[in-house]
């Protein structure tokens, strides 16, 4: 069985897309994949209850009790590793992540960014694509590489910005577009394994 590994550090939604979909899609039987971990750097994060009570192995490494960024990440590597992930999936894991985390990962780490990159990466992308009078927002999985939120697109999904749209409202708009395009990524990526 391929291991998924996912990193939390909020409410977890997307996190529990990809929960039910591998659950509602029979991911074990049909791509030999499944949820092993979810692993949070906050101890509150609302996703980790949905994790347990679906059975799926959660734990939670707090960032502020390591002296440095390298400390963290060696120790969320080891942590990541005691599964032996296939994929490991960054679904609102709100850390930079050191070069060295990135290389260890390299081909199967993977995140959602809500905007269409290369537009907006970084942070407050609705506001800010609402500020420059942008039509359309979304959002985008892509490969990360060391160069934050740059990395090769693997899906996209595409909303209207509509006139009167607050940050929260379109938001929310583009959310529900990552639970649909999130957990069919994960599933592509097991499909295009080359043993699958
Ligand atoms: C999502 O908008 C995602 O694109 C971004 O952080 C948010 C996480 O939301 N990276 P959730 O924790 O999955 O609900």
């Amino acid at each position: 069985m391929k291991n998924i590994v996912i990193l939390i550090s909020g409410s977890g939604s997307n996190m529990a897309a990809i929960v039910r979909a591998a659950e509602q899609e029979r991911w074990s039987e049909r791509l030999n994949a499944r949820v092993a971990a979810v692993i949070s750097n906050k101890a509150d994060a609302a996703g980790l209850e949905m994790a347990k009570a679906h059975g799926i192995a959660t734990s939670v490494l707090d960032h502020k009790s390591f002296a440095s960024r390298e400390d963290f990440d060696a120790a969320l590597m080891a942590e990541i590793d005691l599964f032996s992930p296939e994929l490991v999936v960054l679904a609102g894991f709100m850390r930079i992540l050191t070069p060295g985390f990135v290389a260890h990962y390299a081909g199967r780490l993977i995140n959602i960014h809500p905007s269409l990159l290369p537009a907006f990466p970084g942070l407050n992308t609705h506001q800010r694509a609402i500020d420059a009078g942008c039509q359309f927002a979304g959002a985008t999985v892509h490969q990360v590489t060391a160069d934050l939120d740059h990395g090769p697109i693997l899906a996209q999904a595409v909303v209207p910005v509509l006139f009167d749209d607050t940050a929260e409202v379109l938001a929310a708009r583009v959310l529900t577009q990552e639970h649909l395009i999130y957990p069919r990524s994960v599933a592509e990526f097991f499909r295009n394994l080359p043993s699958y």
